[in-house]
Parts: structure tokens; sequence; C-alpha cells
């Protein structure tokens, strides 16, 4: 194989627009996939390809979208969101004295992959191409600029849909919006875009027609898989694209030896860990970052909520809910309760019905069960407040103060009943 040349790489990432087909007052690259905003999957995709320079251009609601931008990306400002192209300009602003490649990403275009981006990069580097296109050939292509060649079918130019009469429209082959360019030849021509167009934007995607005209050398790398290219500007986009996320996730996991008894029921957040031989049972959802150990039993119908994490071998039956709670290994929470903002320690058993009230209405508290304890069902724990080791309460308990280690409490509020003896 002979070495492919490489030049020195720069990306520039467009996340400046509005949510004005989402209908939202959220940035639309900050909706979430499986948990995690889309330009989070953008800028993981721009690390994994280690550019020497990188710069987000944010425009709409930046100061919202600059918190999830990391030390390493610059950070440029669209004033006015006149299109594409004036997005890229404000980019290249941050790029003085770069000489090398441009890669542009859309910050809506989460679902690509890395290899795709390498073979596009090789493809344009390798045969010194003035512009690469990454275009996909797909049955539905509303929505897309198309992608006009000529006679000899090179790339002459790209239409977008709102300007494309109907004999374009059928074209199938379409614009993902990635493009890598010679730098030089790409700042010195954006200059000459002008919108004419029934949006009355600068689109970038005008630059190949002008391209063309110059004689530069235009190209384009086809994507394998169309579902990659998939841009998100609707809700309808977006939840098409979560579930294509949800499905890498989940397989990746059964993959690592948990069994998802129904994978599309499945909703697991991005950040997520389970250990091996858990079983995860239909109609579950678990949040981002939450931890889970080995051989848990999690579902069905059950709410794990940020901050949870659940040692090996614990059971988080039924119709549970769990936020920003810490569960010990072998420790059983099998029917309908409530755990927020608790530490529980292993071999507990939660009865049925358990809640932990830990909201006053202005702060939230915490609760701490010790190991061992035994919760009866349908007991209320008002937080804050402490069950010692191998404490148990009755049925309809309501604990309202600390219970002693090896204490038994009934009744509304809690009272003693008697002390355990080692053995219970
Ligand atoms: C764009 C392409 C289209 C392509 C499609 C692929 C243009 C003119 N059209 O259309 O050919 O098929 O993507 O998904 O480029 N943005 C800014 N500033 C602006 C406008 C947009 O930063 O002034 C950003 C947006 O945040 C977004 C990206 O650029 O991340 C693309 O903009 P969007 O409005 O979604 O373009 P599409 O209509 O999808
Ligand atoms: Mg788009």
């Amino acid at each position: 194989m002979p070495k492919i040349k490489k030049s020195p790489l720069a990306v520039i990432i467009l996340a400046a627009g509005k949510s004005t087909r989402m209908k939202s007052e959220l940035p639309k690259v900050l909706h979430p996939l499986c948990g995690r905003p889309m330009l989070g999957y953008v800028l993981d995709l721009v690390s994994s390809l280690k550019p020497s320079r990188a710069v987000a251009v944010l425009g709409y609601k930046q100061e919202l979208v600059r918190k999830f931008i990391p030390a390493g990306v610059k950070i440029a400002i669209q004033k006015k969101l006149v299109g594409t192209a004036d997005a890229v300009a404000a980019g290249l602003a941050k790029l003085k004295g770069f000489k090398g490649t441009v890669l542009i990403l859309y910050g809506d275009n989460p679902l690509l992959k890395k290899e795709t981006l390498k073979k596009l990069l090789d493809y344009h580097c390798e045969n010194s191409v003035d512009v690469t296109l990454l275009t996909a050939q797909t049955e539905k292509p509303a929505g897309y600029g198309r992608i006009i060649r000529d006679q000899y079918f090179s790339i002459c130019g790209i239409t977008e849909e709102k300007d494309a009469d109907e004999v374009q429209k059928e074209i199938k082959e379409i614009n993902t919006g990635i493009m890598a360019f010679k730098k030089d030849k790409l700042e010195a021509n954006l200059k000459l875009i002008r919108p004419n167009n029934r949006k009355k934007e600068y689109y970038l995607t005008d630059i190949i027609g002008i391209f063309s005209k110059k004689k530069y050398l235009v190209d384009g790398v086809k994507v394998k898989d169309p579902a990659q290219a998939q841009g998100i500007n609707t809700r309808s986009e977006l939840a098409k694209a979560n579930s294509l996320v949800q499905k890498t996730i989940n397989e990746k996991f059964m993959q690592e030896g948990v069994t998802l008894v129904d994978p599309a029921t499945a909703f697991i957040n991005f950040g997520t860990k389970i250990g091996k031989d858990t079983v995860i049972y239909p109609f579950t959802v678990i949040e981002r970052d939450v931890k889970i150990g080995k051989r848990c039993f999690v579902g069905p119908f059950a709410h794990l909520r940020e901050g949870t994490s659940l040692k090996d071998d614990v059971t988080a039956g039924n119709f549970i809910e769990m936020v920003r709670s810490r569960i010990g290994s072998k420790t059983f929470v099998k029917h309908f309760s409530y755990l927020g903002d608790s530490s529980v320690g292993s071999s507990v058993n939660i009865g049925a019905g358990t809640v932990t009230a830990n909201f006053d209405g202005k702060n939230k508290h915490n609760t701490v069960i010790e190991n061992n304890v035994n919760i009866g069902s349908d007991t209320v724990i008002v937080a804050p407040a402490r069950i010692g080791k191998s404490a148990v309460t009755g049925a309809g308990t309501v604990v309202t103060k600390n219970i002693p280690v090896r204490t038994v409490v009934v009744g509304v509020p809690a009272r003693i009943l008697r002390k355990r003896g080692e053995n219970g």
C-alpha cells in the first residue's frame, strides 16, 4: 500500500443554527439522543480525528451551547444566522495561519462514524482534491441538498430542496453536509457566494458550483450506510436518530454479557455501566451515567435516574424509581418503591411500597439504611433519617427519626417495640 499523503487537519463544526423546524426554545444541537446532547456525539468524532485545530461556530443561545465545548475546541460566534457559508466564514476567522485540510462537520449530523470521515479524508489527501463531499444514496432524499452531476458524471453543483425543480427532486444522491476542503481555496471562494435562493441565505453548498466552474477538482465519497448521514431537523428525525443510537448502545451491552429481555423496550442512556449477567426486564428506563453491577435484576417497569448505582446481586424490581441513591450488594428492592437521595447497605430487604420522603417542599434530605436492615412493606422514611444496622421496621411504619442498630420499630410515628439479639 502506498503511504497516504497526510496534510494538517482543522475541523469546523457548525452549531449556530436555531431550532426553527424543531419548534423549540432549546438550540437544536442540545437536543438529546439517549440522554446526551447530539453535539456531544459530533465532538467525540472530532476528538477521535485528532485534528491540529478545531473550531465550533455558535450563535443561537451560544451561552448555553458553549458549556458543552471542550477546552481544546475554539469558539467562533456567528453574529447573524444568515446561512452555512457565513458560519464557515466565522469559523475560518479563527484559523488564521493554518494551512492544510479544513473539514466541515454539522452539529445536527451526529450519527456519522469515525471510519467514514477517515475514508473521506484519506481520499481527499491521497488524490489532492480541492473539495471532497461526503454523499449518500437514499430512497428518501426529501429535505436534503441534491448532488448535481454533469455528463461525465462529475459533481458540478448542489441544489437545495427548496430551490430544486421537479427533475432535480428525483435525484437520490444527497449532500450529507460533510466536506473536506483545501483551506486556501475555500477561503478565497467563500466570499463569492451570494444569497440568491428562496431562503435568502448564504449557502455553503453554492461553493461547489463555483469550484466546478473554475475547473477545481471536485469529488465525492459515498457513505456506505445512508442512516449514518441522517441530519436532524425535526422532532420526528430526532426520534429516528434516538432509536438508532439506542440500538447501538443496547447491542454493545448484549455483546458484553448483559441480558436485555426486550431490547426494544430497554431505554438505556449514554454513559451507563452494566456488569455481566445482569438482566434488564422490559419497559425499563435507565438514565445517564447510572452504574449497575454484576448479576443484578432490573425491572420490569423500573426507572433508575441520575446518580444511581447498584452494587452486585441487587434486585431493583417492578415499578421502582431510584434517584441519587447507592444500593449495596445483595440488597432487594423488589416491588413498587421510591428511593431518593438514599444510601442503602448490603443484604438489605426493602419491602413493597417503601418510600423515602426526601423532599420537605424546599430542600432534599438524605436517608441512610445500614447493612442487614429489614424494611417492612409500606414504610415511609421521612428524611433525614438513619436506620441502624440489622434494624427492622414493621408494615406501615412512618420513620421520623434515626433508628438505633438492631431495633424493631412499628407505628406512626415509629416507636421502639423491642431490641433484637445478635441473631434476630
Ligand atoms: C444542510 C445542507 C444540505 C444538506 C443537509 C444535510 C446547506 C445550505 N444545506 O441543510 O445540502 O443536505 O444540511 O443534513 O448547507 N448553521 C449555522 N449557521 C447558520 C445556519 C446553519 O451554524 O446560519 C448550522 C446548523 O446549526 C446546523 C448546520 O449548520 O448544525 C446545518 O444547518 P441546517 O439548517 O440544519 O441545514 P439543512 O437544511 O439541514
Ligand atoms: Mg440540518
